[in-house]
């Protein structure tokens, strides 16, 4: 199913009728939809009109789609391409409304541009008694059917944000907001091609402006991309990065006494959260030595764009490899902040004596998270050609000019190389695939 279908979307609740419902859990199971598929529901089905099963049929790839990001939610919410491009992922959604819970208490919040209604959804689940404010019809009637199973402790308003009233704003305690940042972040685009990110602030919808004078009004928490400047922030807010399963996907700032000017890096995997912030108590400088141990320690992109990096250090008592982003110790480590490699060997850094040393390895993976060079740059400067028989190897380029062979801790606490992802660096990092690119 394409999205060159010139037919309207029918309304949510169409898609939510037992009929659609029916036939879309049916539809779950096909692994592909083919227009002679889509054709034959359409002749099985005589009493839908065909619009409505092009409808279903997307609804059920899109299912697909939402998954990793929504869990079971993706299963029988009602979903929207262009909807989930910017969709929060529900671990995020649930850490975030807890953590503005802590800070604030239970009680009622808006969420302002509500979308599908991820977070308004994790904010009911902590507790609080949610106002999700949607200016567009189609997102805000799917919200309310999506919302439907809370009951009370949601409404759900087809409104501009712009227009609540001060009466509105007296009965909030805090508000969350997650702008439009895609040009043309109308719904349903039909060509499939993802609008461009608006790289101003005060282009996203609604504006970096008026977010920061809505925080002159009552406690706000602002969802941004992972690549705002946190310049843009005032001095008294907290700025959050969060990666989720190794990946920064967005960044939070607690804005309007939310806050304190603290820098913060979250990472969330598999069910393990852990927090590194600017504190105090971690202004000690880290240790640094030259001379590498057992075990390279990673810190997670999040901790890198906070500026953590020696905070990190500090505060585990790990010592900085040569001042540079690397760690280096006796041991892996356990917390979702960083990872870990084992090192085999230092190895050549220069890059004849490295292709030589490379030479009866199978494919190569680079790891050059502080380096000048990024991984693609390595792998074309070395050239190397993997032998087929060959063993696959990791190579970390630090930037202080050495590089050492490692493997990788899996997560299930065993040791592996890496067969993919060769591009990890920071120009690559910063090219990674991220939910708000
Ligand atoms: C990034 S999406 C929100 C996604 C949502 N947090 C989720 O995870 O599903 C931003 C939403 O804000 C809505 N929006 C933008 N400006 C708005 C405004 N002034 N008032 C109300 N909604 C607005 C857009 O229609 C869009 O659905």
């Amino acid at each position: 199913m394409a999205f060159d279908d010139p037919a309207p979307l029918p309304r949510p609740s169409a898609l939510q009728a037992p009929q659609a419902r029916h036939l879309r859990a049916a539809l779950a199971d096909l692994s592909e939809i083919t227009p002679s598929s889509l054709a034959a529901l359409r002749r099985d089905h005589p009493a839908l009109s065909p619009d409505l099963i092009s409808a279903i049929a997307t609804q059920a790839r899109l299912q697909t789609r939402a998954a990793p990001r929504i869990g079971d939610l993706a299963l029988t919410w009602i979903l929207e391409d262009a909807a989930l491009q910017q969709v929060t992922r529900l671990d995020v959604a649930r850490y975030r409304a807890g953590e503005l819970v802590r800070r604030l208490g239970a009680g009622a919040v808006a969420d302002l541009g509500c979308g599908l209604g991820v977070d308004t959804f994790a904010l009911a689940e902590a507790g609080c008694t949610v106002l999700a404010v949607e200016r567009d019809p189609w997102r805000a009637e799917a919200a309310r059917v999506n919302l439907a199973s809370l009951g009370d402790r949601v409404e759900v308003r087809l409104m501009d944000a712009h227009d609540l009233t001060d009466a509105d704003w007296g009965r909030l305690r805090g508000a969350y907001v997650d702008p439009a940042r895609r040009r043309g972040d109308a719904p349903r685009p039909r060509d499939g091609s993802r609008p461009r990110p608006l790289a101003d602030p005060q282009d996203w919808e609604p504006s970096w402006r008026w977010i920061l004078s809505l925080a002159d009004r009552l406690p706000v928490v602002a969802k941004v991309a992972p690549g705002f400047d946190a310049r843009h922030a005032p001095t008294t807010a907290d700025v959050e990065w969060i990666d989720h399963a190794g990946e920064t996907v967005e960044a939070s700032v607690w804005l309007g006494g939310l806050g304190s000017g603290q820098r913060r890096a979250t990472a969330l995997r598999e069910g393990v959260v852990d927090t590194i912030e600017s504190a105090a108590q971690h202004a000690a400088s880290a240790s640094v030595t030259t001379q590498v141990r057992e075990w390279l320690i990673e810190p997670t992109p999040a901790v890198r764009r906070a500026g953590l990096v020696s905070d990190f250090a500090a505060a585990r008592d790990i010592p900085l490899l040569d001042a540079g982003g690397w760690l280096t110790h006796v041991h892996a480590v356990t917390t979702p902040l960083a990872r870990s490699w084992r090192v085999l060997e230092e190895v050549p850094w220069r890059a004849k004596d490295l292709r030589a040393w490379l030479r009866p390895y199978g494919a190569v993976t680079w790891k050059t998270i502080d380096a000048a060079l990024s991984a693609d740059t390595w792998d074309s400067r070395i050239g190397h050609s993997p032998v087929r028989t060959g063993v696959p190897i990791t190579i970390v380029i630090t930037g202080q000019g050495r590089a050492f062979a490692v493997e990788r801790k899996t997560d299930a606490g065993g040791l592996g190389q890496v067969l993919s992802d060769s591009r990890d660096g920071i120009g690559s990092d910063s090219a990674a695939p991220t939910d708000e690119g």
